[in-house]
């Protein structure tokens, strides 16, 4: 469905929030990424991409975000057909998206606060809104004492929970987290899918590309597992 109306759209999502018909990446000289994939994540729901290094999880991802382009067939994600949407349009598309890179993306000479902070200033949140935001979601994720702390002096998972923080921090409809566990123990990666589930609950779509079982096997979830670009097995998890 295409609409003339951005913010209508996001706000009354359809049941489908992203669908892929027949998407192909490949990167010069002779690199396919991803071949021939279909596929639809409902809106609300928490899908999970898995797979070896190099099967696609991540160039998915940035498909869906339109970091990448496809090289070819058709995405729509929030009933906006990506391929063509450009300008005005895609910028406020893009803010209805939270992503967490699997290389986090920070600005390196800003604190932990500015950083979590960016994605509301540019949506002109009240200043003392985003204050609270950002003290809640780094108590959420054990980063208080890390407030005023440059991102490039943290640990990789500290800063991986800072892309998180940022991520999640205007409330988007969309989520998509790449590896967003990679460097955390046990009790640091249940507090991130406990903040990750709160926010499914309350009704944000999340895609999360993940080499963690520990994570994908809870919980009543789709799975999907890439290799060598393909489609290999969509299956169910039916973990408690
Ligand atoms: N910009 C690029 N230029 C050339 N090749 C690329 C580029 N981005 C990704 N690739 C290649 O595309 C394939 C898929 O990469 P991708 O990063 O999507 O894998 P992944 O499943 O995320 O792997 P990992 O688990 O290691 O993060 C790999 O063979 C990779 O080398
Ligand atoms: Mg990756």
């Amino acid at each position: 469905m295409e609409t003339d109306n951005p913010i209508e759209a996001l706000e009354v999502p359809e049941n489908t929030m992203i669908e892929m018909i027949k998407v192909s990446r490949t990167y010069v000289p002779d690199i396919t990424a991803l071949s021939d994939i279909s596929l639809t994540v409902d809106t609300g729901e928490m899908f999970f991409l898995i797979g070896r290094s190099g099967a696609g999880k991540t160039t998915l991802l940035k498909l869906i975000c339109n970091m990448e382009v496809p090289s070819n067939g058709l995405i729509e994600v929030a009933g906006y057909n990506i391929n063509n949407l450009k300008g005005k349009r895609l910028a406020h598309l893009r803010q209805k998206i939270g992503v967490a890179y699997q290389d986090f993306k920070l600005l390196d000479d800003r604190t932990v606060a500015e950083n979590v902070a960016i994605a509301m200033e540019v949506s002109y949140k009240n200043p003392q809104a985003i204050r609270q935001t950002v003290r809640d979601l780094l108590e959420q994720l054990q980063l208080t004492d890390k407030h005023n702390t440059i991102t490039g002096e943290l640990s990789r998972g500290e800063q991986q929970r800072v892309a998180l923080a940022r991520a999640v921090a205007n409330s988007p409809r969309l989520i998509l987290v790449d590896e967003p566990t990679g460097n955390l123990d046990a009790n640091t990666t249940e507090r991130v899918m406990n903040l990750l589930n709160r926010r499914n609950k309350s009704g944000a779509t999340i895609v999360i590309a993940t080499h963690d079982p520990t994570i994908y096997q809870k919980g009543n979830h789709r799975i999907l597992e890439l290799r060598d670009g393909q489609i290999h097995s969509l299956t169910r998890s039916n973990g408690s």
